[in-house]
């Protein structure tokens, strides 16, 4: 049987910080707020210069250089990301030249906050039917760019940055099972509803969102869907290594950990340090977690995500 693995992880992470601080003086909200309703303490933002596609090149380094792959070995892009650099052509080509990786299909996945897990499935599948042996897989996102910065609803909720795994090849899984879900009658509910038109912006182009709807929704989500990658796969609760969720709000997080019955040592929370990175959120986490030791050979880790659309998934990894 053919599978997929994560040969490597790798992320990037604008220099320029923002603090709660710092957001204090743009509009009416303070630290206090903001922590103890998000648990965001700071976010990263992105130079005026760079776009989604140079934040994805960094975070693509790092992981092909953690997996031993050069450019040439690379035989499928995909980018997870809400935030193309430009409406076409997509970021995934454009981070293939800017990579310099020869041809190979390369495409952007748009499913937001989820778009990393929805990037993640499809690749497995692409390697598990034999059409590729080395996909890199990437979450890249500059929301600072479709944030209305005088809404204290939104704007203190997001930040930049950039995740990235190399999946190859493998004979053993690996890519366990990946569990993807949309709800389409949502799409109001959070949305940039802007459009382009005849060259101009018809509609608002910020993310707009009832923040206590998206809320319950998701905690029953990310609760609904471990349970069904856990029940697929003959698993318990008590089989989960790491959880990496979704990093949106610690609240979101400590809430689904609760309902599982799955202590918080055993999850991956970083919406402290870089806010809601969108399809960023959990390579990034991931990556962390990797690089500081926390997830080892033999460990059950499972991803999760969900968002705009609303879209959620899955994905239950042997590491
Ligand atoms: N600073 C100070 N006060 C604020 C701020 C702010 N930044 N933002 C809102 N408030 C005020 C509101 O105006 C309201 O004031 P009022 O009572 O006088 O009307 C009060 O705080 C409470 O507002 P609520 O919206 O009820 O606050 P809540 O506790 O629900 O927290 C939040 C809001 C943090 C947005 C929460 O609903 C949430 O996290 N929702 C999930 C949304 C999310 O994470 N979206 C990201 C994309 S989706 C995803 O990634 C899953």
């Amino acid at each position: 049987m053919r599978y997929s693995k994560v040969a490597g992880t790798g992320s990037y992470l604008p220099e320029k910080i923002l603090t709660n601080q710092d957001l204090e003086r743009m509009v009416d909200t303070s630290d206090e707020w903001i922590r103890t309703r998000t648990g965001i303490t700071q976010r990263h933002i992105a130079a005026d210069n760079e776009m989604a596609s140079d934040l994805a090149v960094n975070a693509s380094c790092e992981a092909m250089a953690a997996a031993g792959v050069k450019a040439g070995d690379i035989d499928l892009i995909i980018v997870a990301t809400t935030t193309p650099d430009v409406i076409f052509p997509s970021t995934a080509c454009i981070l293939q030249d800017k990579l310099g990786i020869g041809d190979c299909p390369a495409f952007d996945v748009q499913a937001v906050c989820s778009g990393f897990i929805y990037a993640l499935a499809t690749a497995d599948m692409f390697i598990r039917a034999g059409k590729c042996n080395a996909a890199l897989v990437v979450g890249t996102e500059i929301y600072s760019r479709i944030l209305d910065w005088t809404d204290r609803s939104t704007c203190v909720l997001f930040g930049d940055g950039a995740g990235a795994v190399v999946l190859t090849q493998s004979d053993q899984p690996g890519i366990i099972s990946s569990h993807l879900h949309a709800d389409g009658s949502y799409s109001k509910i959070l949305a940039v509803p802007g459009s382009i038109c005849g060259g101009k912006v018809r509609g608002k182009p910020f993310v707009m969102m009832e923040g206590n709807v998206v809320f319950k929704f998701a905690i029953k989500v990310l609760e609904d869907v471990v349970h069904e990658a856990l029940a697929e796969n003959n698993f318990q609760v008590s089989d989960i290594d790491w959880l990496i969720p979704h990093q949106a709000n610690i609240r979101i997080i400590i809430s689904t950990a609760k309902k599982l019955g799955l202590p918080m040592e055993k999850v991956v929370a970083t919406v402290d340090r870089h806010g809601n990175t969108s399809a960023a959120s959990v390579p990034l986490a991931l990556d962390i977690a990797v690089r500081d030791g926390r997830i080892k050979s033999g460990h059950l880790v499972l991803l999760e995500g969900v968002g705009g659309g609303f879209a959620w998934g899955a994905v239950l990894v042997r590491w």
